[in-house]
């Protein structure tokens, strides 16, 4: 029995990944604060793994928590950490708040477990900034972050990079992250935004189910094909996936250093009226949107150059954003 812990793993991208890890045989466990999810999901990924997860809620901001935990938690194998506040406009208006929950956490994370675990640490396109270049690669230098949040996940793999592999630390992988979208085939899990979204998907679904007036499409007049931004939006399953490609490289020590990155998309770019358009495809349903100013913060274009996983890791995306449009709707209508 392989434990893995999986911090946040009730959340959008921990819970699949606890959906992922399960169905290649290993033991997730999971510590969660439950600021941004539900308890509900725990019995959502037990019916779909068909086995109990053993949680604890515990914030990683609590280190005496933490410190115990680890204490009675011995034969844990991995970590995959995924445990950090996430909303970039949030983060604007909470600056402190981000770099506490998300520095602070991922320092307590690292002095209170057993110095060698391995850890995959969730990452995120947006510590590349807005790059004239695309596709985005690993080795393309940081800009500097348009947001608290992209400046945690920059400082968190510098935190990373320098502590990987020094003083019995484990080897580290990061994976950033580009625009995660869609659900579990089940629809038993899926992205549970409190309040009113601040992604496009879960936007699109609740407008198209009633619970919006309309969508808003920021800006249209971006120096893009049709105006509007792009993106790499990849299937949620397919980015749990990854997590655990990831898992086995550290695991089987097959990482050529202490701290490995890669980017985790599909290597293709995507403008938001063409997800619009790939939605109305895939479900039939009509999206009723208008245009609206730019949204602060936001970048032209990203998308991911996707050979150094699909090489190295070995692992690419397989599910359509016509699949992934087509599972959130589902989500959606389960709500
Ligand atoms: C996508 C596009 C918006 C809402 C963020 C984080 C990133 C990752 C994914 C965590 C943009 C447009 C959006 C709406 C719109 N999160 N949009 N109307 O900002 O690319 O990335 O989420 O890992 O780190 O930065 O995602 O879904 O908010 O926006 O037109 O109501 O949709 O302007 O062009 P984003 P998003």
């Amino acid at each position: 029995m392989t434990k893995i812990l999986v911090t946040g793993g009730l959340g959008y991208i921990g819970s699949h990944t606890c959906v992922a890890l399960s169905q290649s045989g290993y033991t997730p466990v999971v510590i969660d604060n439950l600021s941004n999810t539900d308890i509900r999901i725990k019995a959502r990924i037990e019916s779909i793994i068909g086995q109990p997860l053993a949680f604890q809620k515990i914030d990683l901001c609590d280190s005496a928590a933490l410190s115990t935990y680890f204490e009675q938690e011995k034969d844990l194998q991995g970590i995959i950490h995924f445990a950090a506040l996430k909303a970039v406009g949030e983060s604007v208006d909470k600056p402190l708040l981000y770099f506490q929950n998300n520095i602070e956490g991922l320092i307590n994370l690292l002095t209170s477990k057993s110095p060698s675990l391995p850890i995959i640490f969730s990452s995120s396109c947006t510590v590349y900034g807005e790059s004239a270049q695309q596709p985005l690669q690993e080795d393309f230098p940081f800009q500097k972050a348009v947001s608290p949040y992209g400046s945690t996940k920059q400082m968190g793999e510098e935190i990373l990079q320098f502590s990987a592999g020094k003083n019995n630390q484990g080897s580290v992988i990061a994976l950033r992250y580009f625009n995660p979208i869609g659900a579990h085939s089940s629809a038993q899990i899926g992205e549970l935004p409190k309040g009113i979204p601040q992604n496009l998907v879960p936007f699109l679904t609740q407008t198209v189910a009633g619970k919006r007036d309309k969508l808003s499409v920021f800006g249209h007049q971006y120096p893009t094909p049709d105006g509007t931004c792009i993106r790499d939006y990849i299937h949620v399953m397919d980015l749990a996936e990854a997590h655990v490609s990831a898992l086995e490289r550290l695991l089987n020590k097959k990482n050529k250093s202490p701290f490995e990155v890669f980017n985790i998309g599909t290597g293709k770019g995507c403008s938001v009226l063409e997800l619009i358009h790939s939605f109305e495809k895939a479900t039939g349903e009509k999206v009723p949107y208008t245009f609206a100013p730019p949204r602060p913060g936001d970048v032209t274009i990203a998308y991911a150059d996707t050979t150094h996983a699909q090489k190295v890791l070995g692992w690419s995306a397989k599910r359509s954003i016509e699949e992934a449009l087509s599972s959130a709707w589902n989500w959606e209508k389960q709500q």
